[in-house]
């Protein structure tokens, strides 16, 4: 009866410093291209991904995750480490704007610069885990160099994390944190996010280096075995259909645990929202809020700017 009371006795608060915003940047200058899928999602050149951080900061969200859009691709994803690479430009033109004010973290992967799409190094029409750790060290280090503040490799090759915390500690990056994509699923939930990352593998799909949708436990293998390589943080995705394994993951380890609220799960609140099917502002709360009530401490969504406006506005 008494909303006093009901605050009072909350168990779960969203906090503007829960939110990780993703975004995409791509080559150019003033472009700013909708994805159609992601509706309020745009592809950015450098300078508008500038001005889009500056409003996020005046928000209150502090950290971004980057994708990259390269203007030109190879076969296996050494464009990622280029010096001049789109996300390094982009990390740079972020941290002489805003210094230290902003936490930048960066997703580390083939794909957007595969010419095949796949996570990896493709050798006989398979992804060759092995190979594929040199490019994702190779690929960290020049985002380290750039100066990211946290890698977030997303590629699910098995001893990446190891491998990567080998290449920033030979290099003295020794307090660059990784959040590992731990438990990342094969999931069609991705589906509008390849098309704003146009990064669709070209044959084939990721079950062989992404999870089963159907497994729990493997998912508190995968996690166990990045800790143990040395992740700082690890990473359930999606989110909303992966409940029990953020709880779980939560309850087992003891260990920051960071959920992806996917492309997919944004794009079914924005489209039912349009139709006036749902009503999305208490639905994007009530999404976020489940997934730090199963356990997340940290929420990666494409809703961070607007769930931080409602926060602000209370
Ligand atoms: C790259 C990557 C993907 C996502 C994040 N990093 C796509 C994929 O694995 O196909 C998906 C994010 C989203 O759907 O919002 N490997």
């Amino acid at each position: 009866m008494n909303p006093i009371i009901r605050n009072m006795v909350t168990e779960t608060t969203l906090n503007v410093s829960d939110l990780i915003m993703p975004l995409f940047v791509c080559p150019g200058e003033n472009v700013k291209n909708p994805i159609n899928s992601m509706p309020g999602n745009y592809q950015m050149s450098v300078d508008l991904l500038v001005e889009e951080c500056k409003d996020l900061l005046e928000n209150g969200v502090k950290a971004v995750l980057l994708f990259g859009i390269p203007d030109h691709k190879d076969e296996t994803g050494l464009v990622a480490c280029e010096h001049n690479g789109i996300v390094q430009q982009a990390i740079r033109a972020l941290r002489a704007r805003f210094g230290k004010d902003i936490l930048i973290i960066v997703d580390v992967c083939n794909c957007e610069y595969t010419t095949h799409g796949h996570c990896g190094t493709v050798v006989n029409g398979e992804v060759d885990n092995d190979l594929t750790l040199e490019t994702l060290a190779m690929q960290s280090l020049s985002l380290a160099k750039a100066g990211a503040d946290v890698i977030a490799p997303s590629d699910m090759m098995d001893g990446r994390i190891q491998r990567i915390r080998k290449e920033l500690d030979d290099n003295g990056f020794f307090n660059t944190p990784i959040i590992s994509y731990a438990a990342k699923f094969a999931s069609a939930f991705y589906g509008p996010f390849r098309e704003a990352a146009e990064s669709a593998p070209k044959f084939g799909d990721r079950k062989s280096y992404q999870m089963n949708p159907a497994n729990s436990n493997e998912a508190m293998r995968e996690i166990a075995l990045d800790i143990e390589e040395g992740a700082d943080m690890i990473m359930v995705k999606p989110a909303m259909s992966y409940m029990d394994i953020i709880y779980r993951a939560k309850t087992t380890f003891n260990i920051p645990v960071v959920a992806y609220n996917v492309s997919g799960e944004f794009s079914m609140v924005k489209a039912a929202g349009a139709n006036g099917w749902i009503d999305e502002e208490r639905i994007m709360l009530e999404v976020v809020t489940s997934i730090k009530r199963a356990g997340a401490d940290l929420v990666i969504t494409y809703f961070a700017k607007d769930i931080a406006k409602i926060l602000n506005r209370k």
